[in-house]
């Protein structure tokens, strides 16, 4: 192990001892299954895909679609088996859903690739309702990038209904002429910047697509990041919205929506109300992470009269701990972000020194809290997701921050350093790495044992 795990004193004991009792209840240790199975089959294949119509660019898909969803209830076990029709090895991980280890759907890690013309079978009861992502662990730049990807939701039955629930898997796209995707990945370039950004922003697959709503209806938007590497910063025009849930958990009281990074593997779930004088009118969904804003869609609002606005309380945590002491506990390991010349791309980027998922970073004990520290001496951006785990951040540059919800994936700016407090649950074998993904495909990338 690169790094000794801190002997602590027994007043540090006291506090954690503290850290660990408040963590109780916040989410379910297991899933309550209600032994429906939903079986589904997708196929992993290319496809023709209208990004910038009249144009088709050849991309590829799970059953012919950019950005396909599941949706499942709350204690439902889906059971899907995965068809590899692609010239190369695939997997499914499920992004941001605790799940048993060996489903995660890591090469290497948690189980063998799918190679060419082979099948799998992922069988899971998700332990938590919300917006999840399903997309290839295996050759991700490229995979991710050519479209393969959807959204897993997780209803929860006893939650209010919105008048619509919108799923939007936010991406970006580099093309060429004739709307062809750039087949160069992982370049010199992609390394030595925030990964590859693209010149195309889409909504589902769709440029700007416009999507009918009326006056009077509330929303409910549950949005991805799936680019490569481009940070979006979301906001509706003329429209306050409130973020309820972040990286698919619930948030601990509504937070309003603004300067909120989406990296990539972050996920938000909007609220939001057409004004009901608003017949006729148009809402842009922006994204004013750059220099320039990009239009991800727009809310058209039929002309019709306004329906009746749907009242009730938004969800929230149900307990959310009070880990403000959390800032007294030892930090318990520091990752170390940085780059270096060489390897098989020219640049390395490593976590620790180290590079690839061969590295066990840390082992941790299940049920215990941990602080963590993110540290990257290097001037790019990282968001760092950790696989089958929540975590809080609890400091930025030593100093405390309480953000009021859970995440699994956190960008940490050039230079800067993040704390995060962690309390485990399900053991095994878990992914740690830059989401960034041709920062993760050169080196950035580790794992994590729980015991
Ligand atoms: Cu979204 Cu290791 O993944
Ligand atoms: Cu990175």
């Amino acid at each position: 192990l690169p790094h000794a795990e801190e002997t602590l004193s027994v007043d540090n004991e006291a506090v954690i001892e503290q850290l660990q009792q408040e963590f109780h209840g916040s989410y379910p240790e297991t899933a309550s299954p209600s032994n429906k199975v939903q079986s589904q089959e997708l196929v992993a294949a290319e496809a023709e895909w209208g990004i910038l119509p009249p144009y088709q660019t050849t991309v590829w898909t799970y059953n012919g679609k950019i950005a396909p969803i599941i949706r499942i209830k709350l204690g439902e076990t889906l059971k899907l088996t995965l068809h590899n029709k692609l010239p190369q090895a695939t997997s499914i991980h499920w992004h941001g859903v605790r799940l048993p280890n060996a489903m995660d759907g890591v090469p290497g890690v948690t189980q063998p690739a799918i190679e060419p013309g082979a099948s799998f079978t992922y069988e899971f009861t998700p332990k938590d309702a919300g917006t999840f992502w399903f997309h290839p662990h295996a050759n991700s730049p490229e995979q991710i990038e050519r479209g393969l990807q959807g959204l897993l939701i997780v209803e929860n039955p006893d939650e209010p209904k919105y008048s619509q629930d919108l799923a939007w898997i936010v991406d970006d796209w580099l093309l060429e002429k004739g709307a062809r995707i750039h087949d160069r990945f992982v370049t010199g370039h992609d390394l030595m910047h925030d990964g590859r950004w693209g010149n195309v922003v889409t909504v589902n697959g769709q440029y700007r697509p416009s999507i009918p709503v009326k006056p009077g209806e509330r929303i409910r938007i549950r949005m991805v990041n799936s680019a490569n590497g481009r940070v979006f910063a979301p906001a509706v025009e003329g429209i306050e919205a409130q973020i309820i849930a972040v990286d698919g958990l619930p948030t601990q009281s509504p937070i309003r929506l603004q300067n909120f990074y989406l990296a990539p593997g972050n996920r938000i779930d909007l609220d939001l109300t057409i004004p009901k004088n608003a017949a006729g009118k148009t809402f842009a969904v922006l994204d004013s992470f750059g220099q320039k804003t990009n239009t991800l869609a727009v809310l058209q609002v039929k002309n019709t009269t306004a329906v009746t606005t749907p009242t009730f309380k938004p969800i929230q945590a149900k307990h959310f701990p009070d880990w403000r002491s959390a800032i007294d506990a030892p930090v318990t390991h520091e990752f170390m972000l940085n780059a270096m010349r060489g390897g098989e791309h020219g640049i390395t980027w490593t976590i620790d020194g180290h590079s690839g998922h061969d590295i066990i970073a840390q082992k941790l004990q299940a049920q215990r809290f941990y602080r963590l520290r993110f540290t990257n001496l290097s001037y790019r951006l990282h968001p760092m997701h950790l696989h089958g785990q929540f975590f809080q951040v609890i400091a930025v540059d030593g100093r405390p921050v309480r953000e009021g919800f859970w995440r699994d994936t956190v960008l940490i700016g050039p230079k800067q350093s993040i704390d995060i407090g962690l309390v485990p649950i399900d053991k095994g074998l878990w992914a740690l790495h830059c989401h960034i993904l041709e920062h993760a495909e050169a080196g950035m990338m580790t794992t994590i044992r729980i015991q």
